[in-house]
């Protein structure tokens, strides 16, 4: 439930083929598999580390690494030409669903990737110009003596092109551990200084929410956003809340979390929905029941709108297992959005190469996880009224050897993009 938006609430993105659609090397491994031989190994089950604050490869499992598997020449499904294959976004209109995909810069500059876009999807999410390591300006903070959110030139122009090509946005992200810059958790915004305090930090929160949505609102962005992701990533797979470099929780302590929405809730406008986003969402389905469950106001209302799922898959990933969980979150009654969509090849300790087998087995498996989701929807099991995948060619993805994406490295359609399409004739049958 959302309140009155407070009006006036006052003031206050290398060669194309490397550009990832992601920032980090965020696995998301099954805790409960036995690491095998290969690729590099996970020391647990983690995830996470942004530009900010890098994560070892070491300790989590490598995208980057080679595939284990043999190779042999990938064989392509198709090569039609484009303009005869049907949109992405044709085919979730049917479902009365938006459908999108990170953005970068460098997207939009490259004509043959933004027709791409143009033609497919219809809302968009910034890869990185949009997080705190992004918006928050540390000189402008110490002369103000608040946290000043201030946007910048990447997310200005993505957010026109945006509006230009009747684009929808999702706003990711603000408050998270990662990409986020230490000063702000520090008296004076001085990292040599102690820790603020609970209340200064309480403050700054407020603030800082309350300036991303009036700032939204004084650039004429704010129709443009559909949904915003307050918080992302708290929780871990054995239901406890992340500790290791959150600072918002070491410092505030776990009703953090509650404020953020609290806040959110109070500062951002009715028709932008709020979100709290995870990964391994399969592994935490018990710990996010239980936590959206807090977010409620003093009359039981939901301070919440919708349980952001990243949807970071392999092709070795339970299916069934995995809409199950969709559904059970979908039960609450929140919205559902899958907010990060990519299938990497294999398993999280097994990634395999791009052989014509393992792309028709990714094909049938977006097939039938993107008709699973139709049918929840038609079923009204859950309320999801946009999907976004995380890129959508897989020289531009974070994961890209293990090809996880619709279009090859080439642009070229995958059995995949056709699995997306529904069209189970291509999807690698
Ligand atoms: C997480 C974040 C995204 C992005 C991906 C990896 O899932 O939510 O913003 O950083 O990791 O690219």
């Amino acid at each position: 439930m959302k309140k009155r938006w407070i009006a006036g609430a006052l003031a206050g993105v290398m060669m194309l083929s490397l550009v990832a659609c992601g920032d980090k090397e965020t696995g998301t491994p099954d805790p409960t598999a036995t690491p095998t031989a290969g690729v590099t190994q996970a020391a647990e089950p983690t995830q996470t580390g942004g530009d900010a604050d890098p994560v070892k490869t070491d300790q989590k499992p490598d995208p980057t690494a080679e595939p284990t598997e043999e190779v042999t020449p990938t064989a392509e499904p198709t090569q039609e030409p484009e303009e005869e294959i049907p949109s992405i976004q044709s085919v979730f209109a049917e479902y009365d669903m938006r459908v999108g995909t990170c953005l970068t810069t460098q997207m939009i500059n490259k004509s043959v990737l933004a027709d791409l876009i143009k033609k497919n999807f219809n809302s968009v999410t910034m890869e990185n110009s949009m997080k705190p390591d992004y918006i928050l300006d540390k000189n402008a903070s110490i002369e103000a003596g608040d946290l000043v959110v201030a946007f910048n030139a990447d997310m200005v122009k993505m957010l026109d092109w945006a509006r230009d090509n009747n684009m929808a946005v999702r706003g990711h992200t603000i408050i998270w551990h990662s990409q986020t810059p230490k000063w702000i958790f520090h008296e004076n915004f001085d990292t040599n200084a102690p820790f603020a305090s609970r209340e200064v930090m309480l403050a700054r929160m407020e603030s800082y929410i309350r300036q991303v949505f009036a700032q939204l609102d004084e650039y004429g962005y704010t129709d443009l956003f559909y949904a915003y992701d307050v918080v992302n990533e708290a929780w871990m797979e054995d239901g406890k809340i992340r500790e290791e470099m959150n600072y918002w929780y070491q410092i505030i302590g776990e009703d953090y979390l509650w404020h953020a929405f609290y806040y959110a809730d109070q500062y951002a406008p009715e028709t932008i929905d709020l979100y709290y986003n995870d990964y391994n969402e399969q592994y935490k389905t018990d710990a996010l029941l239980k936590f959206v469950d807090t977010l409620v106001d003093e009359e039981g209302n939901y301070l919440i709108d919708g349980i952001g799922l990243q949807a970071h898959l392999y092709t070795g990933d339970d299916l069934k297992g995995y809409l199950n969980t969709v559904e059970r979150l979908g039960a609450t009654g929140l919205k559902i959005e899958l907010t990060e969509l990519d299938v990497s090849l294999g398993t999280w300790q097994n990634t395999l190469y791009g052989t014509d087998e393992n792309l028709r087995t990714q094909g049938k498996y977006y097939y039938e996880l993107i008709g699973g989701l139709f049918e929840l929807v038609k079923e009204e099991k859950v309320k999801m009224d946009a999907l976004t995948f995380w890129g959508f060619a897989d020289g531009l993805s974070w994961r890209k050897n293990a090809s996880p994406l619709l279009y090859d490295t080439m642009y070229i359609p995958k059995y995949a993009l056709y699995g997306v399409l529904q069209m189970e004739e291509k999807a690698g049958y």
